[in-house]
């Protein structure tokens, strides 16, 4: 064959390859359920209402962005041991009152921030999962943007330091651990770009033990049963990414390889 000839060739078989990749990514982007977008504002909002109504009270509303600005997550799911499951945790007001959970030194003590009395309570026992959205206006319009979730970019404003969120409040994190290595997670069908997991955006935010070994195992490509159908629904990485951080719909970050959003 000529050169001019296998170049033909070559860019035919490129251009068909590229074709049926786009067409498998839209097949599979149809073939599951993506979760309906909350606005904005909402996303990451919560109604914690394990006991509130039970005992006459309205429920608590707990909202990710507004805490996320002053917080990492660490400090609440790791130090603080709130459960990564609304509902979970055994949160009570006498536990608050006595320093525990929401009332715990550095939050809700009183100091720090509003306590557990007259005329607080109301702040929290709000029963309104759109609370606060003029706030999140104002927070939003001097971050860094992206187009899902909060869409906030909140590794960038991280980054360039327009957020500086505590990463501790009394547990310090080890400075002798560290693992910043970015995995290639190759997905199980063919044709797909691979996931890429960095664990540096990750332990900028959480803790090691947030992830291991819970959630996942600590070698490479051992996790069981760790495919998409599972993620979305609410396993592995859909933990967080369905939930608090930028939600599964953003294929892009996690699939660089792939060409849609
Ligand atoms: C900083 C947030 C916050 C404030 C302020 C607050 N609470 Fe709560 N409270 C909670 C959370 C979170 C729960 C657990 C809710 C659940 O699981 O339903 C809770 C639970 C409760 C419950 C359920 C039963 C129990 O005893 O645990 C009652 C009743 C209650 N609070 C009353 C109050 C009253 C009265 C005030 C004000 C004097 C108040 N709370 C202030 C966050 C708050
Ligand atoms: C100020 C404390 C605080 C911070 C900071 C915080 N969370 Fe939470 N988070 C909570 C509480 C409280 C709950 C509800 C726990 C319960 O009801 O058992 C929760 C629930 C969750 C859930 C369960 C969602 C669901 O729908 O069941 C996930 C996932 C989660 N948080 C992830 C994160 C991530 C990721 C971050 C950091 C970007 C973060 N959280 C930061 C306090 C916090
Ligand atoms: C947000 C979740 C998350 C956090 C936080 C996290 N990891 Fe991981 N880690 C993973 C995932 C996902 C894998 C790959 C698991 C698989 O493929 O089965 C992994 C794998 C690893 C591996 C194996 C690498 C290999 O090549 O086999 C090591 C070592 C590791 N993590 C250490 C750490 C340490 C140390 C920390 C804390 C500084 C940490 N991880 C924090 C999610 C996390
Ligand atoms: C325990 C919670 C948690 C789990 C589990 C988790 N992530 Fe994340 N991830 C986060 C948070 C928080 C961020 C910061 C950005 C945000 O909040 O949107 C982040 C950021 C990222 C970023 C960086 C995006 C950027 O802008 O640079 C990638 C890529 C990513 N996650 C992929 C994954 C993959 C792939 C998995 C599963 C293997 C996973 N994550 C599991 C919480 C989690
Ligand atoms: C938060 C990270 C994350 C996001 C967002 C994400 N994926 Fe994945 N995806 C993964 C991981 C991790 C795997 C690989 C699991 C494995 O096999 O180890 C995967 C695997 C796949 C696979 C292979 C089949 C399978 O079940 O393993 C396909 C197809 C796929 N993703 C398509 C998509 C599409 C389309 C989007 C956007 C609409 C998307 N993914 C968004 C993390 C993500």
């Amino acid at each position: 064959m000529s050169h001019k000839a296998s170049w033909i060739v070559v860019s035919l078989f490129l251009a068909v390859s590229i074709i049926l990749l786009g067409f498998k990514v839209a097949q599979a982007g149809e073939f599951w359920a993506f979760p309906p977008d909350a606005p904005a504002s909402e996303y990451g909002n919560m109604i914690i209402n394990r006991t509130s109504e039970k005992n006459g009270q309205k429920p608590v509303m707990f909202s990710h962005w507004l805490h996320r600005t002053r917080f990492t997550c660490r400090v609440c799911h790791f130090e603080l041991e709130f459960n990564m499951k609304v509902n979970t945790t055994e949160i009570t007001e006498k536990a608050n009152q006595a320093g525990f959970h929401c009332g715990a030194a550095s939050c809700h003590d009183g100091k720090a921030a509003f306590g557990h009395q007259e005329p607080h309570c109301n702040n929290c026992h709000s029963g309104n999962k759109t609370d606060g959205s003029q706030k999140f206006g104002e927070l939003a319009s001097r971050l860094p943007q992206s187009r899902f979730g909060n869409h906030i970019d909140w590794d960038e404003a991280m980054q360039k330091g327009l957020i500086n969120p505590s990463h501790y409040i009394s547990i310090m994190p080890p400075d002798d651990i560290e693992f910043k290595a970015q995995l290639v997670l190759d997905a199980g069908w063919t044709n797909i770009p691979p996931a890429v997991f960095p664990h540096k955006p990750h332990i900028q935010w959480l803790d090691c033990n947030n992830c291991h070994p819970d959630i996942f195992n600590i070698k490479k490509k051992t996790t069981k049963h760790f495919e998409m159908i599972r993620i979305l629904n609410g396993e592995f990485c859909g933990v967080c990414h369905m939930t608090v951080a930028f939600p599964m719909s953003n294929c892009k970050p996690c699939h660089p390889g792939i060409k849609r959003s």
